[in-house]
């Protein structure tokens, strides 16, 4: 085991003040704490080789706990070990010897020099000798194909290119264990392409394990094998992603629009009718309101049920009754959003 999380959470605590100068000046004198709870006691494990997805909304914590993990703040309780050894909170040289962490809206580079002088640097914080440096920095490079964006300053880069060289410092020192906060944020499509195949060789070819966050469903889905999902800071679901998915995300959903209300009504019973004779008792079928008509007819179904449902509900209405019929999967943002919403 690479990561073993027990009971660990943060509070922070802060200080309200009055707005205005008396406010300030009242603040001087009294300051009143509030405790924010951002982490609650969450615990979780990770394996080695393991690329894992810590998700939620906005607040959710996970910021907070990457930080704990990388030991960056201090937990309120609860403690990280790495590697069977490191307690992460306090730091110890060889931890940070073997972590790398790259936070999508934070500058590692200097961004007054190329970056080929911030991976000289960092070379020279850990001690990398010369060889392993430029083994690994060509293997960066070659994945990204971006010899020669080293030597530009890194403010006249362009986000995705900056991205693609936070990455490779983040790796110079041949880290086992990765930390990814939101490392696509603000990148477009074919940059997040970029990084996505990147971060996926390095977790395949080179093993290096991965806990990464991030909002974008096409990151989760592509990258992520399992993901930990933290709402208010408590860890609401922690699994395989393709369980998730086969649970909810599994069903599609059919709209059937039909000429008038009155077929939409007929359709809607012959799905009823077809569904309780076996015995299925599945969600029920809604008419829902189309083109400023009731005339459309909405049900899920599982994808193997979809041709049959499809042509039960049709069975006794003729072809030129049906306008349109479409066919779509749940998203994943509605699916996290249902598990969110039912563990409040
Ligand atoms: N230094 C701090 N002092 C006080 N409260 C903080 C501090 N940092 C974070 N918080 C609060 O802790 C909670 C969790 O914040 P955190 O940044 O971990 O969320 P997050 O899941 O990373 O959100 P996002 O998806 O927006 O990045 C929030 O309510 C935030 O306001
Ligand atoms: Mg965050």
């Amino acid at each position: 085991m690479l990561l073993d999380v027990r009971q660990m959470a943060k509070s922070y605590v802060t200080y309200r003040k009055d707005p205005g100068l008396k406010g300030a000046v009242k603040a001087l004198f009294h300051r009143e704490k509030i405790a924010v709870d951002a982490v609650r006691p969450v615990s979780f494990q990770v394996d080695r080789g393991e690329f894992v997805g810590l998700l939620g909304p906005n607040g959710a914590g996970k910021t907070t706990i990457l930080k704990m993990l990388t030991g960056l703040i201090t937990p309120s309780s609860g403690c990280g070990t790495a590697f069977g050894e490191y307690d992460v909170s306090k730091r110890p040289r060889p931890y940070l010897e073997r972590i790398g962490m790259v936070m999508g809206q934070r500058n590692q580079l200097n961004p007054d020099l190329p970056a080929i002088d911030s991976f000289r640097l960092a070379q020279a914080i850990y001690g990398v000798p010369e060889q392993e440096f430029e083994t690994r920095l060509n293997q960066m490079l070659g994945i990204f194909q971006a010899q020669d964006l080293v030597h530009k300053p890194v403010r006249k880069l362009s986000l995705g290119e900056r991205m693609q060289m936070e990455m490779t410092l983040s790796l110079l020192h041949g880290p086992e264990l990765l930390f990814l906060d939101e490392p696509t944020i603000g990148l477009d499509f074919a940059a997040a392409r970029r990084i996505r195949s990147f971060l996926k060789t390095i977790n395949q070819s080179l093993g290096v394990t991965v806990i990464l966050t991030s909002h974008y469903t096409k990151d989760i889905e592509e990258l992520c094998r399992r993901v930990i999902l933290i709402n208010k800071g408590v860890c609401v679901y922690d699994g395989l992603l393709s369980e998730v998915d086969e649970r909810i995300h599994g069903q599609r959903e059919v709209e059937i629009l039909c000429v008038d209300e009155g077929i939409a009504q007929r359709v809607m019973g012959s799905f009823k009718n077809a569904q309780a004779e076996l015995g299925n008792t599945g969600a029920e079928p809604v008419l829902k309101l189309r083109d400023k008509g009731i005339n459309s007819v909405l049900f899920s179904v599982t994808p193997r049920m979809l041709a049959a449902s499809i042509k039960n509900a049709t069975a006794t209405v003729e072809s030129r009754d049906i306008v349109d019929i479409k066919i779509s999967e749940a998203e994943l943002e509605s699916v996290f959003g249902e598990i969110y919403a039912r563990s409040v």
